[in-house]
């Protein structure tokens, strides 16, 4: 018997002394079924994590506390294992503009604060230029938990993710949405279309006027990209405050 059919072999009698008569292998995903496969010790039912809310659960929690309270304890994802804070979101609950960026990195894991690092300080100040003081948005990541040295969100972390940037969006109910760089914009407008072609376009998610940009951490790589990054910004107040038009 090779190593993987060990381990199967052990994962399939444990579920059947816990109780289990019925196995639906259509609930995990390969990436799922692998890490309970090389999940060690095999936990017992008593030191088992509580499964944590199902997505239908989440989006049905009727304020941006009660998401919260669940997110802190979230164990939906691997990043629960490593993170030193779940970075929830921050700012003001009834939002005109909701930012969107990819995951916390080390400063906000350090503190549970979305964008505290440099790159915060320059998304604030760019959006400050424009008119957006920090206290009147919404801030918050598509990850709430950091990827360990800042790797990329992976697909399955962001699918585990995304019932909590869904409320978010319903509840805090914004009337534009910034999407900062590749992650939040290709997971917001479900596309893998490139930051610097979506950055100019129209879109929408659930039925809220989406612009993209870059993300502030390659702005301050690419000191040239931030003209072009607070024009869209600009774009964003003109959807917000029409010249000439009344605000919707
Ligand atoms: N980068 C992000 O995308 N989000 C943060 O909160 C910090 C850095």
């Amino acid at each position: 018997m090779n190593e993987t059919q060990d381990l199967l072999q052990r994962y399939l009698r444990q579920r059947r002394e816990m109780g289990e008569a019925e196995l639906f292998l259509d609930r995990h995903n390969a990436s799922e079924l692998h890490d309970l496969l090389t999940r060690t010790p095999v936990e017992t039912a008593a030191d088992a994590p509580a499964p944590g809310a199902s997505a239908p659960e989440i989006v049905q929690l009727g304020s941006l506390e009660s998401v919260r309270e669940i997110a802190l304890g979230c164990p939906r994802c691997r990043l629960a294992e490593t993170r030193q804070h779940v970075v929830f979101g921050e700012g003001n609950p009834a939002a005109e503009l909701l930012v969107v960026g990819e995951a916390p990195g080390a400063d906000e894991d350090r503190t549970g604060r979305p964008f505290v690092g440099r790159a915060g300080k320059l998304l604030t100040l760019l959006l400050a230029s424009v008119g957006f003081e920090r206290e009147s948005v919404y801030i918050c990541n598509v990850l709430k938990c950091r990827p360990p040295g800042n790797r990329n969100p992976r697909p399955d972390e962001i699918e585990a993710c995304s019932p909590y940037l869904l409320r978010q969006v319903e509840l805090v109910a914004p009337r534009a949405i910034l999407a900062c760089g590749t992650f939040a914009a290709q997971t917001l407008l479900r596309t893998t279309v490139p930051i610097s072609r979506l950055r100019t376009g129209a879109y929408e998610y659930q039925g809220v006027p989406v612009v993209a940009t870059y993300h502030p951490a390659a702005l301050l790589r690419h000191a040239a990209w931030v003209r072009t990054s607070w024009e869209d910004l600009q774009r964003l107040r003109e959807i917000l405050d029409p010249v000439g038009g009344r605000s919707a």
